[in-house]
């Protein structure tokens, strides 16, 4: 059996990590499903995935505690390995990834989101990385990519502190993009990822390369990541055609693969 569940709707895809009596903690077995899950979606055909959680109370709570509570250092630095290899798989697929964040999004569970292009959460939404009150340091990518989302202060705050913050703060600090009511939640991700597939597929791809691999370089670096990127697109039907309709003042017709 998987713990984690996998929908194509047309051009978009639903993972659902299911794993709800322990409020779809990771182990190493729901990283592994996540993984087998994302390994197999069809890339030439989805354009947008979402990530959600089983239930009404929890995107993820974090990394499984009980298995880790033994752990040597060498065991404990081959689970941040792993959770860190599937995240980053994740970070870098080629289509957008929206969070759809259902409930607790604590420790892993914060990291996982982060790891999404998106983020946007249900109103009982509760974020933040308590890692340090279990005596170890976030260790799914938290110590990185929090202070890359939200400033870089406040990111110190939370985790040296362990300070959980609901939906309300996370709006206000720019974690998350919107707070919808929980059954509006799943809706509301759809609509967006239709949206997105709806656009001119290697246009987009390129747009989220262009982004990934420029935020961590100098600008000038940056801008030349841009300049392949954006040329590249003169190469496709969809420049093609997305130019020739708004010059011809009538709509385009469906964007390629
Ligand atoms: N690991 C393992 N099991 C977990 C879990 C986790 N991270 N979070 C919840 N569960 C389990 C609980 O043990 C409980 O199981 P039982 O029914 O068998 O007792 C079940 O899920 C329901 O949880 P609670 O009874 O605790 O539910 P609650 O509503 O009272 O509290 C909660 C909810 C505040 C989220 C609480 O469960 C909690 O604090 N969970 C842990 C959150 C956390 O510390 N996450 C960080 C983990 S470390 C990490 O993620 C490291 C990393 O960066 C890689």
């Amino acid at each position: 059996m998987s713990f984690v569940t996998y929908e194509a709707k047309d051009l978009i895809g639903i993972v659902t990590i299911n794993r709800e009596k322990a409020l779809n903690a990771l182990n190493t077995q729901v990283l592994n499903d996540l993984e087998e899950v994302i390994d197999g979606v069809d890339y030439d055909t989805i354009r947008c995935l979402i990530i959600t959680g089983a239930g009404k109370k929890s995107f993820v709570a974090g990394a499984d505690i009980g298995e880790m509570a033994e752990d040597t250092k060498a065991e404990g630095k081959e689970f941040c390995e792993h959770g860190n290899r599937v995240f980053r798989k994740i970070e870098t697929l080629p289509i957008p990834v929206i969070a759809a964040i259902n409930g607790f999004a604590l420790g892993g569970g914060c990291e996982l989101s982060m790891a999404c292009d998106i983020r946007i959460a249900s109103d009982n939404a509760v974020f933040g990385q308590p890692e340090v009150g279990l005596g170890i340091t976030p260790g799914f990518g938290g110590t990185q990519r929090l202070m890359r989302r939200i400033p870089v202060g406040k990111a110190k705050e939370m985790i040296y502190a362990s300070i959980n913050i609901k939906a309300e703060e996370a709006l206000k600090w720019g974690l998350i993009n919107a707070i919808y009511p929980q059954d509006e939640l799943l809706p509301a991700a759809e609509k967006l990822a239709n949206r997105i597939a709806a656009q001119a597929p290697i246009a987009v791809r390129a747009a989220k390369a262009a982004m990934n691999e420029g935020i961590d370089v100098p600008m000038d670096e940056a801008i030349q990541v841009e300049v392949k990127h954006f040329s590249d697109c003169f190469e496709t039907a969809d420049q093609k055609e997305g130019m020739k309709a708004f010059m011809e003042k009538r709509k385009h017709e469906p964007f390629q693969n």
